[in-house]
Parts: structure tokens; C-alpha cells; sequence
């Protein structure tokens, strides 16, 4: 499915033909992951209008790609005394919106780092979008993914707007990942691997189920671990590389791309729209645990389905424990920060 939703995106990116006339807002436009990600969404024929929201530098990104000759508009709003409601006239009608607003890692910091100022920049923008736009589609790429997303749904419930269908954790980075790293090490095409990735988007919260993959009982058990390992530790690798200047930035405009254009063809009543995401899932509900990344199947009304994982080894069991120890206290994290907001 991953396969089908990389070659629909990137045959529709350079299509000439408009397809359905989506309002897609980006807050956090101007920064590492927000100009490529604006980029591909400006490539992107479902998306007849862009608008763009920052602190700083959104109008000058939005005049940028304004150039470019795809059917879409593009507006840049900041915050100043021209534009005091900036960011209500971004969001106002949006079908999707999507925030990589907040800060990244530098090395040495783990995504729960981030919190202090994510969960307010996040709890800030919710407030707005729970007022001015409570029917989008809402992707949260900002982190820490497994408490911005449990916040954003509270800010939602304090206003009666919360709709767990379209509130979407974006964890396509995992998955993106995955079938790069297994294809290096099969020497196999990475278009064509896919790997069931399920828990959270930090660390060994991040389970890639291995054991359902025919080709990988080739591999030797080590080499299994090192994949695994290295799918969880990939946001490190990143941040390790680029030595205090952020963290993924252009794979993830493309993962977050990609994962944008599933809900949108999802929401034009596409069928078999599957996509993994962290989102208000049913699967360890009575174990207190409220989120959890799966595949779902995406609708005209958002989330249509939540797929069971399957079968899962003995190793992927341990892994499953202790994800889920970590992700109820991730999840308690941001639902305590909304409780103390009040
Ligand atoms: P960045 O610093 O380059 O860009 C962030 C942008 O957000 C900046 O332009 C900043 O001005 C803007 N911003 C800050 N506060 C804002 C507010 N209140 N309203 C609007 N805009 C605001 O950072 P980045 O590299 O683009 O990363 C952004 C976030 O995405 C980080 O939290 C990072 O950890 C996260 N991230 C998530 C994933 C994922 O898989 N979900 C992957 C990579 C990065
Ligand atoms: C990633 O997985 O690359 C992102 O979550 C960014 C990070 O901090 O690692």
C-alpha cells in the first residue's frame, strides 16, 4: 500500500489534470520540515489552496512558490499588525491542516526533550484550530508525536469539537524508513518492501513487525536486530549527522507529503487508502493506552478503519510490553499538561 501511495503521489505530483480541490493549511511553513513539505503540496494537484503560516518568513515562502505554474494558490500569514488574526484566516475552512510548528533536536536530546515548548506551541495552535476549524483534518508532526497528538485531542474535547477520525500523529516517517533500510540489506527494490510499523513514533516505542515478512527469514537474527534497532534509532542518525543543525527535515516533508495526500484521496472516496498512523485507537484502550500507531484505512470521514496487527514473535511481544509502558506515560504527559493549562 505504501508502494501505491508513493507512485500515486509522485504521478500526480507532475499530472497536469486537477483532481479534487482540497484547502490545505501548513503551520510551521517556514521552517526545515515546513518549505519542502509546502514544496510538495504546491506539486500536488489535489491541493487547489495553500496557505501558509509561520512566525517568520511565511509570506516571502508563500510568494516563492506562488511561482511555480500548478493549479494551486498560495497565501503566506504571519502574525504582525497587518495580519493580527493570522492565523484564523490560515486555518478558516482548511481541509487539512498540518504542524511541523516547534522545535527539533539537537544531539544528546530525545523527542521528550522537546516537550516544554512543543506542548505549548501545539496546545496554542489546537486552541485556535478547536475555534476557527474543528472539521480538518489535523496532522501532527511536531514533537514529541505520542503526547502532541493526546494533547491536540484534549484541547478538542475542552471545546466539543474532538473527532478522532480526523486527528492523525504522523508516523510515515517509520515506515518510509523501514523499507529503505530492509532493501539496503535484501538489495532489493525499496519502492516494493513494506513493513507493518506499529506502537509510536520514539525510540522503542517504534515496533516494525520483521516476522511477518516472508523475505526476512533469510536474515540472521543479529542482522534482524540491527534493522530493528536502526528503524527505531533513524531520527538519531539524522540528528547525529547534521551536528546541531536539526533533524530530519527533507525525508520527512516527503513522509508527511505522502501521508497528506493518503488522507486527501482518502477523503475523495478513494478505496484501499491504508496508511499507518498514531491516532484515538481502540487496540489498548483498556489498558489506558488511548493512541497507538496501526494501519488504518482512510475515508471521506477520515479514519474508516483500524486494522489489528497481526500475529506479532516472542521478541515483538517483549517489545510490544515496554512500548506501551512508555507510550501511557508519553500519552498521561500531554493529558496532564492540558489539565494544568486550565
Ligand atoms: P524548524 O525549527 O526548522 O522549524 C520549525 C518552524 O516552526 C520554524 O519556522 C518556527 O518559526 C515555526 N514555529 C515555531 N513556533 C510556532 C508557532 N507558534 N506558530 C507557527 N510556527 C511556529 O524545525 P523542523 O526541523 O521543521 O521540525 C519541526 C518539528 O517537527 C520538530 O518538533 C521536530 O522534532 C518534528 N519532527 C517530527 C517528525 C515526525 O516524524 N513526526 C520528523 C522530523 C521532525
Ligand atoms: C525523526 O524520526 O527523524 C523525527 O522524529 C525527528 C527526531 O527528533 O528524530
Amino acid at each position: 500500500m505504501l508502494r501505491s501511495t508513493f507512485q500515486t503521489l509522485s504521478k500526480r505530483t507532475f499530472s497536469s489534470t486537477s483532481i479534487n480541490p482540497y484547502k490545505v493549511a501548513v503551520l510551521g511553513a517556514s521552517g526545515g520540515i515546513g518549505q519542502p513539505l509546502s514544496l510538495l503540496l504546491k506539486l500536488n494537484h489535489n491541493v487547489t489552496d495553500l496557505r501558509l503560516y509561520d512566525l517568520r518568513n511565511a509570506k516571502g515562502v508563500a510568494t516563492d512558490l506562488s511561482h511555480i505554474p500548478t493549479n494551486s494558490t498560495v497565501k503566506g500569514f504571519a502574525p504582525d499588525q497587518q495580519q493580527p488574526d493570522a492565523l484564523r484566516d490560515t486555518i478558516k475552512d482548511s481541509d487539512l491542516i498540518l504542524i511541523p510548528a516547534g522545535v527539533p533536536r539537537k544531539p544528546g536530546m530525545t523527542r521528550d526533550d522537546l516537550f516544554n515548548i512543543n506542548a505549548g506551541i501545539v496546545h496554542d495552535l489546537a486552541q485556535t484550530i478547536a475555534k476557527e476549524a474543528p472539521n480538518s483534518s489535523i496532522l501532527v508532526i511536531s514533537n514529541p508525536v505520542n503526547s502532541t497528538v493526546p494533547i491536540v485531542a484534549e484541547v478538542l474535547k475542552e471545546h466539543n469539537v474532538y473527532n478522532p477520525k480526523k486527528l492523525f500523529g504522523v508516523t510515515t516517517l517509520d515506515l518510509i524508513r523501514s523499507s529503505r533500510f530492509l532493501s539496503e540489506i535484501l538489495k532489493t527494490d525499496p519502492t516494493k518492501e513494506h513493513v507493518n510499523v506499529i506502537g509510536g513514533h520514539s525510540g522503542i516505542t517504534i515496533i516494525p513487525i520483521l516476522s511477518q515478512l516472508e523475505n526476512c527469514s533469510t536474515l540472521s537474527q543479529e542482522q534482524k536486530n540491527e534493522l530493528i534497532h536502526r528503524i527505531q534509532f533513524g531520527g538519531d542518525e539524522v540528528v547525529k549527522a547534521k551536528d546541531g543543525a536539526g533533524s530530519a527535515t527533507l525525508s520527512m516533508a516527503y513522509a508527511g507529503a505522502t501521508f497528506a495526500d493518503a488522507v486527501m484521496r482518502g477523503l475523495n472516496d478513494e478505496k484501499n487508502v491504508v496508511m499507518s498512523s498514531f491516532v484515538d485507537s481502540p487496540l489498548f484502550k483498556n489498558e489506558g493506552i488511548d493512541f497507538f500507531a496501526s494501519k488504518v484505512t482512510l475515508g471521506p470521514n477520515g479514519v474508516e478503519k483500524i486494522h489489528e496487527f497481526g500475529k506479532l514473535n516472542q521478541h515483538e511481544n517483549e517489545m510490544l510490553e515496554t512500548c506501551k509502558e512508555t507510550l501511557k506515560k508519553n500519552i498521561e504527559k500531554g493529558y496532564t499538561f492540558v489539565k494544568n493549562k486550565k
